[in-house]
């Protein structure tokens, strides 16, 4: 029997709407349902578009609707349906009929998606004019979320971020110059076929004209590159690593900076932490495919009395959990999830492990502070607040940014993901 493609996307858009499942773990329970990657790749594309577009795609259904869908297997089949229409190259009749059919044995739930979807074809033009009205549904990013966005970097911003949060993100390689340099291994993409080029404003970024399967990239078990936005490639650079450091690197999991401070520096004692069990276990499969080697440690980032060993660190990078609103571009279900009151307990775990955090740093030490978020509350207010409790802290300042303290990329800043960074210089208080 044959699996109905729609059905699936609406499965796996329930659990994201109903279950606040993440995307990716949603699409990890449903795609082995189907048996082709060309089914699979269908369901991703609807389910990432679906997210992307949700709050414009919920608005335009409010408009065609006398009441609101009880079913939230059905409502998602509605957005599937919409979606379709608006922004793939399906054939009209193949989208409507398809997800009419996915309704499977709901009779009221047939005519009513069959209605509706009708209805859209015929009053596109009049939905569409009243869509772009609303800035939800214009931008397509909850209510929230533009006002916080806005009020942080003001309207020219704000329009820009909304609009690369809404585009396919770029795939981007961080080569690993421990194996090859980055001309040699653009060299290498090039004999396969593969277009990519360097990213200027990154010494170890490649950046690919269209996303590929990492098993196609050349050398990748061994090692060579790894997948990593640009904005993330900064931080090993920014921790100034030197021989025979002790590095920390609190938050460490899936390890794509850790990584990173071992490649650049493989002669530092590096420990990572993070609180997450199976997150870490991903760390020790990513550290084994480029040979690499580090202290893992699970545990609670802001009690160092039950993991530390008391020796100071010479580097501490705090990756802290955050809003990720700097990625909604690869990860567009955030705007569904994420809510307004999440940024209360963010920022105060954020401030508590990097107070934990400095207690481990040693006298002129050097302590990263990154986050995957663009919003002022977790990024440059944080560090304000820091350096006004903390005199032994110094920041080392950023040219050229729109942060007060620390470095503040926007999303799309070099076709980057959001990101910030913030470098501390724990001094001596007797010299001050
Ligand atoms: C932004 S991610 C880290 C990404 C990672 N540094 C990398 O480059 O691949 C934040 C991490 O913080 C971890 N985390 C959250 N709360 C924590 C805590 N109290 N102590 C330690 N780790 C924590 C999460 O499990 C998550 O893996």
């Amino acid at each position: 029997m044959t699996i109905n493609t729609r059905l699936i996307a609406a499965q796996t858009l329930v659990r994201v709407l109903d279950k606040g499942q993440s995307l990716t773990v949603a699409l990890e329970q449903t795609l082995p349902a189907l048996e082709t990657s060309q089914d699979k790749a269908f369901v991703q594309a609807v389910c990432y578009g679906v997210c992307r577009y949700y709050h414009r795609l919920q608005f335009v259904l409010l408009q065609l609707l006398d009441k609101p869908i009880k079913d939230v297997e059905i409502y998602a089949l509605a957005l599937v349906g919409l979606y379709q229409l608006d922004f793939m190259r399906v054939k009209t009749h193949a989208a409507v009929s398809e997800t009419v059919a996915a309704t499977r044995k709901k009779s009221w739930a047939k005519n009513l998606i069959n209605a509706l979807l009708r209805r859209y074809l015929r009053e596109q033009e009049s939905v569409k004019v009243q869509t772009n009205l609303d800035s939800s549904a214009l931008h397509s990013h909850p209510k929230w979320l533009i006002s916080r966005i806005t009020n942080d970097w003001g309207d020219e911003n704000a329009g820009r971020i909304f609009q690369t949060n809404n585009e396919f993100p770029p795939m981007i390689l961080r080569v690993n110059f421990q194996q090859s340099t980055r001309e040699n291994y653009l060299q290498q993409l090039n004999e396969l076929n593969i277009e990519a080029e360097a990213v200027d404003v990154c010494a170890s970024a490649i950046r690919l004209t269209k996303p590929v399967a990492v098993a196609s990239l050349p050398n990748f078990e061994k090692g060579a590159v790894s997948v990593q936005d640009t904005a993330a490639q900064f931080a090993a650079g920014l921790l100034d690593l030197k021989s025979g450091q002790r590095v920390l690197d609190l938050c460490a999991a899936p390890a794509g900076k850790t990584a990173h401070i071992l490649e650049s520096q493989p002669n530092v004692e590096c420990v990572a932490v993070d609180i997450d069990a199976t997150r870490m276990l991903r760390v020790e499969t990513n550290l084994q495919r480029l040979n690499l080697s580090a202290t893992l440690i699970v545990s609670d980032a802001t009690q160092p009395e039950k993991w530390w060993d008391g020796k100071l660190f010479d580097r501490i990078l705090v990756d802290a959990p955050c809003s990720a609103l700097g990625v909604i571009r690869r990860h567009p279900d955030i705007k569904m999830l994420r809510r307004a009151d999440d940024l209360i307990a963010l920022s105060s775990l954020q401030f508590a492990i990097l107070k934990a955090a400095w207690s481990m740093l040693v006298e002129g030490g050097l302590l990263v502070y990154a986050t995957c978020s663009i919003l002022k509350a977790e990024n440059e207010d944080q560090i304000a607040q820091f350096l006004a409790e903390n005199t032994d802290a110094q920041e080392i300042p950023f040219d050229k940014n729109p942060a007060k303290y620390g470095w503040q990329i926007l999303t799309g800043d070099n076709d980057c993901d959001g990101f910030y960074y913030a470098r501390l210089h724990k001094v001596s208080l007797s010299v001050q």
